[in-house]
């Protein structure tokens, strides 16, 4: 357990905007150097398989530019390894990936998946990346992730954010229960996914927590209020809500 609960912020939808028009700008580098500035934690990003935001050229800059440690979400495929294998970023974060989907849509089946990521962590782990799991809240997820030998697990706080009524506290109990065997399984745990201002308190609440990683509201805010006013304030409501938990 952590008092300082971690915000890494995923700056993929920085380049999807400069990639509605195929230019340099607004430049991801300079987001995370500004994410840096506002008191992120760490940089993550996601290259998909089809470069829709994130590309290779800007995993190249991030990793000399940025100072903060890079979470490079992948897909488990032999040329997300390769690169991840080159690049060496922090943390290397096994996501699934389906091409016709708007955004990481479900956890990973660490469980029915075993034998395809057993030697993808293995050699990650090896390279010296922290290697995390995106995963649901449940227990069988969790302790696949343990039999891999993933130090870290990200739970999906999808199924909480997009919740209504009820479900919210159903959704939050889960990642709780989720969080505290984690725990007691010896692993780190992370959670992100659809966060926002209105949701993030209870959840950066649970002191089993070590790192939230947040993207699309931030970047979505920052048109507003600008990306350090939204960064900033993110940060203020994780922490007043750990302070207060
Ligand atoms: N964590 C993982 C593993 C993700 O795939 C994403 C989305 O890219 C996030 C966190 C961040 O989600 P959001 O963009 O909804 O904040």
């Amino acid at each position: 357990m952590t008092n300082h609960l971690r915000l890494g912020v995923n700056i993929d939808h920085v380049a999807t905007i400069r990639n509605a028009r195929g230019g340099l700008h607004p430049d991801p580098l300079r987001a995370a150097e500004m994410a840096a500035a506002a008191g992120a934690d760490g940089i993550t990003v996601h290259l998909r398989e089809d470069r829709r935001h994130i590309t290779d050229a800007d995993l190249d800059r991030l990793s000399i530019g940025v100072a903060l440690p890079i979470n490079l979400e992948m897909a488990a495929t032999d040329e997300m390894l390769g690169i991840a294998l080159r690049h060496r970023p922090h943390a290397a974060c096994i996501v699934p990936e389906r091409r016709t989907e708007r955004t990481t849509e479900g956890g990973l089946d660490a469980a029915g998946q075993h034998n395809v990521l057993a030697p993808i962590v293995s050699r990650l782990a090896d390279a010296g990346m922290r290697v995390s799991l995106f995963i649901t809240p449940d227990e069988r997820q969790l302790e696949a992730a343990a039999r891999l030998g993933a130090p870290v697990v990200e739970l999906h706080t999808g199924p909480y954010a997009h919740a209504e009524g009820g479900a919210v506290v159903f959704e939050l109990e889960r990642l709780a229960r989720a969080a505290e065997l984690g725990v007691r399984m010896g692993l780190e745990i992370h959670a992100g996914h659809g966060l926002t201002f209105d949701n993030v308190a209870p959840v950066a609440a649970l002191p089993t927590l070590a790192e939230l990683n947040i993207g699309h509201f931030l970047i979505g805010e920052a048109v507003f209020v600008g990306l350090d006013a939204a960064i900033r304030r993110m940060r203020a409501a994780m922490d007043a809500a750990r302070a207060a938990a």
